[in-house]
């Protein structure tokens, strides 16, 4: 039998009280910002998966290359009894490292970790279905608050893939990072996937391709705010914008409002006004250099004692302890 459960680390009234909360500060900050986990409703979750497909997101390719190439390496070394995987989505590269660690022996548990639970519900059943004997617990729960590791199953490989640390402004990093580092326990291991400093214009077609996903993707926010706080955002009324701000080096994502309009936010009892061009931020994405993350690592108290990229050094990956 195929053993998939979910816990629910999320208190019931997340999509009431912390939304509102976010949205509450967020839009009555100068500028106006939102932060990324709103995106990821069902919707989201889909729009993302067909982000990985389109030609200019190349961080997707990148990585599974990397992770193709190394993903006996990472087993052999981590040699992990629980695969811990933050912000999982639709677990699709995890399979390489899944395959890896059952070769070797050594994996019981898959754990997936997601704020989105129709991304985490159909991954953590498919592969339950693929892998006959693997435990697959889902955990739903926001990594920024509660990281959601298994306290049992050492040795824990946590993987946070896809370049999402780059999602959380410096800040919020170096938060997240010693939090993580406060629940591992030696013999544990971090794999931390890392999007590299590259041509700007690489960069911005990545997060603004040219079918319009990303748009959509980036506009689907205001659908979330619609449906859960009973707001009256056009999403046609905001067009998308991405660019790279060297100083920073991060790819920034806003929407930028296409005339002066005031929306409704009933749930707030709060008007929300936008000039015409004024821009909302929705996501930074942090692009990185090798030694800016062995930095930021060492900082939470982690040693980087692997790092990987493609052969285009497009991507980076990299393995950590506890130091
Ligand atoms: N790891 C996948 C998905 C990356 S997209 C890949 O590499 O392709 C980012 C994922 O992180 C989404 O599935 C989103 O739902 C999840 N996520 C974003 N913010 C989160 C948070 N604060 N807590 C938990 N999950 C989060
Ligand atoms: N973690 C992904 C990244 O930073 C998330 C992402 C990709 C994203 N494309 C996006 C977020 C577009 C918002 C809009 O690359």
């Amino acid at each position: 039998m195929d053993t998939f459960d979910l816990t629910r680390l999320l208190p019931a009234d997340h999509f009431s009280t912390a939304l509102r909360h976010d949205v509450q500060t967020g839009l009555t900050s100068e500028p106006k910002r939102l932060p990324p986990k709103w995106f990821y409703d069902a919707r989201g979750s889909e729009l993302f998966e067909e982000i990985t497909r389109l030609p200019e997101y190349y961080p997707t390719r990148a990585e599974r290359a990397i992770l193709t190439a190394r993903a006996g390496e990472i087993a052999a070394v981590t040699r992990a009894r629980t695969l811990v995987e933050l912000g999982s989505g639709s677990s699709e590269k995890t399979r390489l490292l899944l395959d890896a660690l059952r070769a070797l022996g050594t994996l019981e548990t898959y754990v997936p970790v997601d704020v989105s639970e129709s991304a985490l519900t159909g991954a953590g059943a498919a592969i339950a279905a693929e892998y006959p004997g693997l435990g697959v617990h889902g955990v739903l729960a926001d990594f920024t608050t509660r990281l959601g590791l298994p306290p049992e199953g050492g040795p824990r490989l946590v993987a946070f893939l896809g370049g999402t640390l780059g999602n959380l402004l410096p800040r919020e990093r170096a938060e997240f990072l010693r939090g993580l580092r406060a629940a591992l326990d030696p013999g544990d291991f971090l794999l931390l996937g890392t999007d590299l400093v590259k041509d700007p214009e690489v960069l911005v077609a990545a997060y603004d391709d040219s079918a319009g996903v990303t748009a959509e993707f980036n506009r689907n926010v205001l659908n979330v705010l619609n449906r859960e706080l009973g707001a009256d955002f056009d999403p046609t009324a905001f067009e998308h914008v991405a660019l790279w701000d060297a100083e920073q080096e991060w790819i920034e994502m806003r929407l930028r409002s296409l005339r002066s309009q005031t929306v409704k936010i009933p749930a707030l009892d709060l008007p929300v006004h936008f000039d015409r061009d004024e821009e909302l931020r929705t996501e930074v994405s942090a692009k990185f250099r090798r030694e800016r993350v062995a930095e930021e690592l060492l900082a939470a108290g982690l040693r980087m004692t692997h790092w990987w990229t493609d052969r285009e050094a497009r991507f980076g990956l990299s393995l950590s302890a506890p130091a």
